[in-house]
């Protein structure tokens, strides 16, 4: 899946951003109100942020919530989902979604 963000200025819907900021293991991020934390992570060019057992790269697979590629960890609160979660303005996000796992 390659991230893709039409600017505002350039869709025909009229929408307004309303810019958000997270930090994604200590490291800000700016968002816009509305995505998910994948879209946060995929709009700032991360395609993947944990690994499975085998070592392989994991990020957004379904998009849907089915999968669970995408797990993370959010305020503390472990596997959460990032393709569903929509971003807040403050959230800290970890992509360790539990201790001694999915370190990327
Ligand atoms: S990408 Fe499948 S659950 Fe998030």
């Amino acid at each position: 899946m390659s991230p893709r963000l039409v600017r505002a200025a350039d869709d025909a819907t009229g929408r307004r951003d309303v810019p958000l900021r997270i930090t994604v293991d200590g490291v800000p991020l700016t968002g816009i109100e509305g995505q998910t934390i994948a879209g946060v992570l995929m709009a700032s060019g991360r395609t993947s942020w944990r690994e499975s057992p085998s070592g392989a790269p994991r990020g957004v697979f379904c998009g849907i919530g089915a999968c669970f590629d995408c797990l993370v960890a959010v305020n503390g609160v472990p596997d959460v989902r990032a393709c569903r979660r929509r971003a807040r303005d403050g959230d800290e996000v970890a992509t360790r979604s539990r201790a001694g796992r999915d370190a990327r």
